[in-house]
């Protein structure tokens, strides 16, 4: 079945990558750039770079307006209620940092944090950290055989200890959406605060923090097909009034003497220092591109790829992919074959995509292995990129199995 993307174009480095024999397919990881992106920042530095929200000429102003621009393009994205809601930080794992760190202080001993088991370790050793430093327990949901958090066994888990919820959207190991509505439900049950990982979730479809009902959503810019450098915390405006100042410095503050200081509230009291002020006029560029697009069409035509690929995968004797994954990404290993042996094959046939424990050591852990390869799709893939991944892959099968 022949599956073109309509935006392939769009992207100057897939071409580019093609000249060096490259296919590009380790999307998760991190995303090839829109043109207008380019554009942007090529703008940005060649009419006058300047610091945000402390200069009072003109260059300040215009870059500025267009950071603060991007803040209120980032709420309307994800549906926030007003971009006051939209921290910047330098990227997820900093977001999920500022959140241990920041509410570190509603914590008491014994209290239990809930994660599960599928969380990066960008959403997994921040609060390991935290509970290790204040005596808390971190609870760890068990999944179910497709890769699903298992909802029975968070109803027994999620108590009236339980303070904090922290879970992943989307697995970037298993490509499975979370039962994000009923976990939520299970937490607010006991006024717990709740922290959606939105890392990998938020590159597919749209999302709507206001229907969802989290406390706080994390994501990074780079991505979401944006530059990087950059993250985002979107926090309900009673949850972001919890959180403490945790890092210090510029512009985050209200008034300081030599021994006292008082701090401005979110969001700017929470992005101490000259922020990644590129990277964020960058973002607006790349969310007005997004925001031009067919998102039906995006979401078929991603799903029509991902479904191509997991029939590939699966037709193929010895394979074994982890979980049922529903989109964006497929991780698989081979009976017999060591992953790291498979990707270096691959490699070396152009054909990009990650091998190893995607940051999700326990994971991998609990499922017995080492590691896996990882196939992950954007929307500029289509389906000749999976024709020579399948190639490369019966090639490297052959000399392997
Ligand atoms: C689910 C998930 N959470 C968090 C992160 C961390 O993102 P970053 O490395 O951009 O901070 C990633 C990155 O792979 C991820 O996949």
């Amino acid at each position: 079945m022949l599956l073109p993307s309509p935006w392939r174009a769009d992207f100057p480095a897939i071409a580019a990558l093609q000249r060096q024999d490259q296919t590009y397919l380790d999307n998760a990881a991190t995303t090839q750039k829109p043109q207008a992106l380019l554009d942007a920042l090529t703008h940005y530095y060649a009419s006058g770079a300047a610091n945000v929200h402390r200069a009072q000429h003109l260059p300040g102003a215009h870059a500025t307006q267009a950071f603060e621009d991007t803040r209120c393009k980032v709420a309307q994205w994800l549906n926030a209620a007003d971009s006051g809601q939209i921290i910047f930080t330098h990227g997820a794992t900093s977001a999920l940092n500022l959140l241990a760190y920041g509410l570190e202080h509603l914590f008491n001993p014994g209290d239990e944090i809930v994660i599960s088991a599928l969380e990066h370790h960008a959403n997994l050793l921040p609060w390991q950290q935290l509970a290790q430093r204040q005596q808390l327990s971190l609870v760890v949901l068990p999944l179910d055989a497709d890769g699903v958090i298992d909802l029975d066994a968070a109803a027994r888990l999620i108590t009236p200890r339980t303070r904090l919820l922290a879970v992943s959207q989307l697995s970037n190991v298993l490509g499975v959406w979370q039962p994000l509505p009923q976990l939520l439900a299970l937490a607010k049950a006991q006024n717990a605060l709740t922290v959606v990982d939105g890392a990998q979730g938020v590159v597919h479809g749209r999302q709507d923090v206001e229907a969802l009902g989290c406390d706080f959503y994390v994501f990074s810019s780079h991505k979401l097909y944006g530059p990087d450098g950059l993250g985002v915390v979107f926090g309900r405006h009673a949850a972001l009034a919890s959180l403490k100042h945790w890092q210090f410095g510029g512009e985050m503050v209200q008034d300081a003497d030599y021994h006292h200081a008082t701090f401005r509230p979110a969001p700017l009291g929470f992005e101490a220092g000259t922020p990644p002020i590129a990277s964020v006029i960058g973002l607006g560029a790349t969310l007005n591109y997004l925001s031009s697009l067919d998102q039906t069409a995006i979401d078929a035509h991603e799903s029509a790829l991902h479904a191509l690929l997991v029939e590939g995968l699966q037709e193929r004797p010895g394979i074994r992919v982890l979980g049922s994954p529903q989109l964006a990404l497929v991780s698989f290993v081979v009976e017999g074959v060591h992953n790291a042996d498979l990707a270096h094959l691959l490699t070396e046939q152009g054909i990009a995509v990650r091998a190893g424990h995607h940051c999700a050591m326990p994971l991998l852990k609990s499922l017995g292995l080492a590691g896996a390869i990882r196939v992950s799709l954007a929307l500029y893939n289509d389906s000749e990129d999976l024709e020579r991944f399948f190639d490369a892959l019966d090639q490297a099968l052959e000399l392997l199995q």
